[in-house]
């Protein structure tokens, strides 16, 4: 597929069919997550593949997901936000627990922290947290070329998580991401217009 069709294609999932993803599929797009830029030219980045129903289960207790806000409780959270965020929290909230569980496989990805972040003082410091988001937008983008689609959840415990896989102490979990093929009733959210050209600064802003 020519690169713009691919990007054009790639958007956020959250609701999949029961369908299994070969493991040729994650494993071509794990290969060209490895082809992104690395600030320190050593790719320091595993993926863990998640398809037992048992773990994903567990990944969501680690998370306390079993319970999320109710339809009012989130219209009441998000009442004086920008009307096209709002309609994606109203939609994606809900469906955290639910995605996970029914995706056939769950990728989370594992990244070497350069600084602890608590210790973070320059965007410099964080250098490895942006090369491991480029990694996983290499990973989205080759996965979308075969028709298959990940929503890139960020943990919030991911000590439990680290624990629980035996992920090394020292690494860290970029996001987990339930993938898999589009359920055909999966609501497609709008994007935000941008003006581009206001975007563009020439010299200077
Ligand atoms: C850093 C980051 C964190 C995100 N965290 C979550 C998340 O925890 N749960 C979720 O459902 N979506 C999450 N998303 C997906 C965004 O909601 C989604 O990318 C955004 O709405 C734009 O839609 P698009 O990906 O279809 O262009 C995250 C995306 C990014 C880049």
């Amino acid at each position: 597929m020519e690169l713009k069709d691919v990007i054009e294609k790639r958007r956020t999932v959250r609701d999949f069919q029961h369908r299994e993803v070969p493991d040729s599929v994650i494993g071509y797009a794990i290969e060209n997550a490895f082809k992104a830029p690395s600030y320190n030219h050593l790719r320091e980045w595993d993926f863990i593949v998640v398809k037992n129903p048992e773990s994903k289960l567990s990944l969501i207790d680690y998370e306390n997901l079993h319970k999320t806000a109710s339809g009012d409780e989130l219209e009441n959270i998000f009442k004086n936000e920008d009307e096209i965020m709002k309609e994606m929290y109203l939609d994606a909230v809900p469906k955290q627990k639910k995605m996970i569980l029914n995706a056939p496989a769950v990728i989370v990805v594992v990244f070497k922290p350069k600084t602890k972040v608590p210790d973070a003082k320059k965007i410099y410091d964080l250098n490895c947290l942006a090369s491991v988001w480029a990694c996983i937008e290499n990973f989205l983008l080759s996965l979308a070329e075969y028709d298959v689609y990940g929503v890139t959840y960020i943990p919030q415990n991911s000590k439990t998580i680290k624990e629980k896989l035996g992920i090394p102490e020292e690494l860290e979990i970029a996001t987990i991401i339930p993938i898999g093929y589009r359920d055909d009733k999966a609501k497609l959210l709008k994007q935000k217009e941008i003006n581009i050209r206001e975007r563009i600064h020439q010299d200077s802003w």
